[in-house]
C-alpha cells in the first residue's frame, strides 16, 4: 500500500504542471559561424584502441619482437613432438631481428604454434580472414597448414599453405569461417618432418575499412564516419608524452613499410595498478600515414600533437635540454613536410611511396599533449618561432595542462595571451555537477585571446581514473548541457571532443571511454549519442536563443543553445532538461522568412541516471525522433525528464 502512494505521488509530481518557459530564437541575428572544426574525434591507444581495437591485425605479437618473444603464442603438439626457438639475427634492420626456428616431428600428427590474440580473435561465420606470413623451409619434408579455432579448440576454417622454399617468401591464405568464434584463435600446423622459420604471421578479416587490405576495424570506423567528426586529435594523448622520452611517440617511426615500423611498448601497459595489461604494445600498424588517411576518409581535419621535448609530467617528468630540443622541432617541420610537401620533397615523397601524392592538407599542429609549467612555454616559445617563421599557415595548439582551473592553468593562459597563441587545449575530466555548473564557462572568456580546443573531456561518474567509473545518461546529460555552453560561445570555443574514445570490454585501462567494443561487435556510449547529435547538427552560425532576454544556462535546470545552417536552411535549437520533471517550452521564431516542411525533434534521454548502453543493448540510450509540433512561427512541447532533444526547423532564412 505504501508503495503504491509513493507511486502514485512521483507520477503525479511527473505530471504537475510547470509554468511553460518562453524562449525566443533570434535566426537572423548571428553571433558568429560555428567553426568546422566545432566537434570532433580524440583518439588515442589507450584501452587497446590501436592495436586489438581499431587496427584490424589479429595475431598479437606477429613478428616475435616483444620483450618476451613468445608473448601470445603457445606451443601445440597433435600426437607429435617439436620444439620451438627465438632466433636474433642482428643484421636484419632492427625492426624485426627475430624470428622462430621450428623443429618438426610430425610424421604422424601435427605441430606448431597458437596465437591467442587480443584477449581472444574475433570470427565471423561466412567471413573472409586473410593469413600471411614469412617463412623458409631448412630441411626436410614439411607441409604448414593454417587452421582457426574457436574457444573449445574446434576447427572452424582450414587452408593449407603451398610448399615451403628455401628462400625467405612470403605466403598468404586466404580462409572462410564456417561458424562464429567470440575468443578463436590461430593455429599454424606442421605436419612431416624438417626445420622451417617462420616470422611476421598476420591475420586480418578481409573486410576491413574500405577493404583496404592490412587496414581498419570497418564497424569501429563507421562508428566514427557516422559522427561527421569536424577533426581527428592523434596520437594521443599521454602517449605523446611517454612515460620518460625514451618511449615518447616518434611519428617518423610509424612511417614506411608495416614490416620496418619497430615496435614499442605502450605506456598504459602498467600505468594503473588496478587495470594491468603487460602484453599492451604498440606496433604502429596504424601509424601517422594511416591517421592522416583516417581524417581523410571521415572527412576530418587532421590534428597530429607532436612530442614537444617532455615526457609525462604525471610519470618521470623528463624534458629535453634546451640546447637538444632542435631535433624535436625538425620533427615537427618534418611532419609538415609529410602531410603536405610536394612529391619532389623526402618527406612529401615518402607520402607518395606510401600511396597519397596529393597532400592531407594539414592546418593544425599540437605542440606537446597535457603539459604546463615555465618548462612547457620555454618549449612551447622555441616551436612557435620556428613553426610561425616557416609555416605561418599552420594553426598552432598549445596546452594548458592536465586541470581546467588553478595556479597552473593561470600561468599557460598569460603566457599564451602574451603569445598570442592560435589555440589553447583545455582538459576537464570532472563530475557531472561541474559540468552542468560551467555550462556559462565561456560566457565571459576573452573574445580578442587564443582560441579555446576543448580537447578532453568527459564526466567521471565516480572520480578520475577510478575503475568504477560508468558512462552513465547522467554523464552524458551534464557533458550535453556543458556543450550548449560551448556551442554558445562558438566564436571562442573552435574544437572539442571527448576523450577517451575507444575502449575493449576485456582490456581497458581507463573509463569512461565514448565507444566500448569486444573482438566482434561495438556500441556507442550514452556520450557518443549526445557527441554525435552535436556534430551531425552543428549549422553554420549561432544564432540567440533567450529566455527573458538572458541565455538558459542552468535557470530552471534548463540549457539551451542554438544555430542556423545558412546552406540547409534550418534552425536547430539544443535544449537540455537536467531535471526529472516534464518542463513545457515554447519557442518563437524570431527573423525566419517562411517555414518549410519536415522538422523534426531528436529526443535523447535514459531511464534513469543511471542508465547505460551495452554490447546486448547498445541502443538503450540512443536517439528517438517524434514530430515537430509547430504553429505558426512557434515550437510548443514538454520535454522529457533528464532529456537533450535537438529541435530541426527546416525554413527560409
Ligand atoms: O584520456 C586519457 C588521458 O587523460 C590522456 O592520455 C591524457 O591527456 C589525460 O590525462
Amino acid at each position: 500500500m505504501k508503495r503504491l502512494l509513493t507511486s502514485l505521488l512521483s507520477l503525479a509530481l511527473l505530471f504537475t504542471t510547470h509554468a511553460q518557459t518562453k524562449l525566443t530564437v533570434f535566426a537572423n541575428k548571428p553571433v558568429s559561424p560555428v567553426s568546422g572544426t566545432m566537434w570532433g574525434l580524440f583518439f588515442e591507444d589507450i584501452n587497446f584502441g590501436a592495436d586489438g581495437g581499431l587496427y584490424a591485425e589479429l595475431v598479437k605479437n606477429r613478428s616475435f619482437e616483444f620483450p618476451m618473444p613468445l608473448t601470445g603464442w603457445k606451443e601445440v603438439r597433435q600426437g607429435a613432438t617439436g620444439k620451438v626457438l627465438i632466433e636474433n639475427l642482428s643484421t636484419r634492420p632492427s625492426a624485426n631481428q627475430r624470428y622462430a626456428h621450428l623443429t618438426i616431428d610430425a610424421s604422424n600428427g601435427a605441430y606448431g604454434l597458437s596465437n591467442e590474440g587480443f584477449r581472444g580473435m574475433g570470427f565471423q561465420k561466412g567471413e573472409t580472414y586473410l593469413f600471411s606470413v614469412h617463412a623458409r623451409k631448412r630441411d626436410g619434408d614439411v607441409k604448414m597448414r593454417i587452421e582457426l579455432v574457436n574457444a573449445s579448440g574446434q576447427r572452424i576454417a582450414s587452408k593449407d599453405v603451398p610448399a615451403l622454399s628455401s628462400a625467405w617468401q612470403e605466403y598468404k591464405v586466404a580462409l572462410s569461417c564456417t561458424d562464429t568464434a567470440q575468443k578463436g584463435r590461430l593455429q599454424v600446423l606442421f605436419e612431416g618432418k624438417g626445420n622451417i622459420d617462420i616470422d611476421m604471421l598476420s591475420l586480418f578479416p578481409q573486410n576491413t575499412w574500405k577493404g583496404r587490405p592490412g587496414g581498419l576495424r570497418a564497424d569501429l570506423v563507421q562508428l566514427l564516419a557516422d559522427m561527421k567528426p569536424g577533426f581527428l586529435r592523434f596520437p594521443g594523448g599521454c602517449i605523446v608524452e611517454g612515460r620518460d622520452l625514451s618511449n615518447r611517440y616518434q611519428w617518423k617511426a610509424t612511417v614506411g613499410p608495416v614490416k620496418d615500423r619497430e615496435l614499442m611498448v605502450n605506456r598504459w601497459n602498467i600505468e594503473f595498478r588496478h587495470r594491468p595489461a603487460p602484453d599492451y604494445y604498440q606496433t604502429f600498424g596504424l601509424g601517422f600515414y594511416e591517421y592522416f588517411q583516417l581524417s581523410e576518409d571521415v572527412g576530418a581535419e587532421p590534428l597530429p600533437i607532436i612530442n614537444c621535448g617532455m615526457a609525462c609530467q604525471f610519470n618521470s617528468s623528463e624534458v629535453v635540454a634546451m640546447e637538444g630540443l632542435d631535433p624535436y622541432i625538425q620533427d615537427a617541420l618534418d611532419l609538415i613536410e609529410f602531410a603536405n610537401g610536394p612529391v619532389t620533397s623526402s618527406w612529401g615523397k615518402m607520402r607518395a611511396d606510401m600511396g597519397h601524392p596529393a597532400p592531407f592538407n594539414l592546418k593544425y599542429l599540437g605542440i606537446g599533449n597535457e603539459q604546463w609549467d615555465t618548462q612547457y612555454i620555454e618549449r612551447y616559445k622555441a616551436f612557435e618561432k620556428v613553426l610561425k617563421q616557416k609555416h605561418p599557415e599552420i594553426k598552432l595548439v598549445a596546452a594548458a595542462g592536465a586541470s581546467p582551473e588553478g595556479k597552473m592553468f593561470d600561468y599557460a593562459w598569460k603566457e599564451l595571451r602574451t603569445l598570442n597563441a592560435d589555440l589553447v587545449d583545455e582538459h576537464y575530466y570532472q563530475t557531472p555537477d561541474w559540468f552542468l555548473k560551467n555550462a556559462h564557462r565561456y560566457d565571459q572568456y576573452d573574445r580578442k585571446g587564443p582560441k579555446v580546443f576543448a580537447g578532453e573531456y568527459a564526466a567521471q561518474s565516480k572520480s578520475i581514473a577510478s575503475a568504477e567509473n560508468r558512462n552513465t545518461w547522467q554523464c552524458a546529460l551534464s557533458e550535453a548541457a556543458f556543450m550548449t555552453g560551448l556551442e554558445r560561445n562558438a566564436d571562442v570555443v573552435q574544437m572539442a571532443s571527448y576523450a577517451p574514445l575507444f575502449a575493449h570490454v576485456d582490456a581497458w585501462q581507463w573509463t569512461p571511454d565514448l565507444i566500448w567494443f569486444d573482438n566482434l561487435r561495438a556500441y556507442g556510449t550514452p556520450n557518443y549519442y549526445v557527441q554525435k547529435l552535436f556534430s551531425t547538427n552543428k549549422g553554420t552560425h549561432g544564432v540567440p536563443v533567450l529566455a527573458d532576454g538572458v541565455s538558459l544556462s542552468g535557470q530552471d535546470s534548463l540549457y539551451a543553445s542554438s544555430v542556423i545552417d545558412t546552406q540547409k536552411g534550418e534552425v536547430i535549437i539544443k535544449l537540455v532538461n537536467a531535471s526529472s520533471s516534464l518542463k513545457p517550452v515554447a519557442i518563437q521564431l524570431e527573423g525566419i522568412k517562411a517555414l518549410r516542411k519536415g522538422g523534426n525533434i531528436q529526443v535523447l534521454t535514459g531511464a534513469d541516471k543511471q542508465a547505460v548502453n551495452s554490447l546486448d543493448q547498445p541502443l538503450l540510450v540512443s536517439p528517438k525522433e517524434v514530430a515537430l509540433p509547430v504553429k505558426g512561427k512557434t515550437v510548443s512541447l514538454s520535454l522529457q525528464p533528464l532529456s537533450l532533444n535537438v529541435i530541426k526547423v527546416p525554413c527560409t532564412l
